[in-house]
């Protein structure tokens, strides 16, 4: 089923809070612990100059989508991708307030299944792939997505042992075996941030090869 695509500027403007599901405990416990100036730190040495078309997976209330784009700034655009389209609007909201000009896409979609997306310079998908069990499939989806040389920036919790908020985490060492496994390449370790919750914060980049 193609997702829902809706255009930032048609979004309405009422003030929503982040979701209470326990889908995003997480990211209100973060909210107490990190800042926009971490989120950018996380995501920063895995962009290499602004531009360039990116998605965001999971963007949620928009931590990350902030952070890119203040790094890939009004010449770059983004798609926002999750299934919570309250969580969408919120971002919206935010997104337009501190970067009107950046063209922002938001989809209303599951993403683990088929998008429709134009061919990507980078994927963000923070504290969202621990949502997934059967991570290979999507992270062929993933890889398919990206041009040559694209890049994937992933953001997780430094564990491998889930709970009921962060079902199926991955530590960097795993997610080095997975990523291989699944094509990816040059995978390497940007930067971590403590957390109160499950210790450690840690982005990493990887790349589509280049053919
Ligand atoms: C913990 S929040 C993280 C939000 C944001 N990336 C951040 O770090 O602040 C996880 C988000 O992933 C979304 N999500 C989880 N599984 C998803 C799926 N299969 N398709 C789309 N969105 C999904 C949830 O709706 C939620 O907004």
């Amino acid at each position: 089923m193609r997702p829902r695509a809706i255009n930032s500027k048609t979004l309405s403007t009422g003030i929503l809070t982040i979701s209470s599901s326990s889908a995003c405990y997480s990211a209100r416990e973060r909210l107490l612990t990190m800042n926009h100036d971490d989120h950018v730190a996380l995501l920063k040495d895995g962009i290499a100059a602004p531009g360039g078309v990116w998605a965001d997976f999971g963007a949620g209330s928009g931590a990350f989508t902030l952070a890119l784009a203040e790094l890939i700034g009004v010449q770059g655009s983004i798609y926002a991708v999750d299934r919570d389209p309250h969580a969408l609007d919120e971002q919206a909201r935010r997104l337009r307030q501190r970067f009107p000009a950046l063209h922002v896409q938001h989809m209303a979609a599951d993403f683990t299944q088929p998008l429709d997306l134009p061919p990507l310079d980078g994927i963000v998908m923070a504290n969202a792939l621990h949502f997934v069990r059967a991570k290979n499939p999507l992270l062929q989806r993933l890889r398919a997505y990206l041009k040559p040389g694209g890049r994937l920036l992933l953001v997780e919790y430094n564990v491998d042992t889930g709970n009921r908020w962060v079902p199926y985490p991955l530590s960097y060492s795993t997610w080095q075996e997975i990523a291989q496994h699944n094509g990816f390449a040059e995978t390497r370790k940007l930067a971590a941030r403590p957390s109160r919750f499950l210790g450690e914060i840690y982005s990493a980049l990887s790349f589509n090869p280049a053919r």
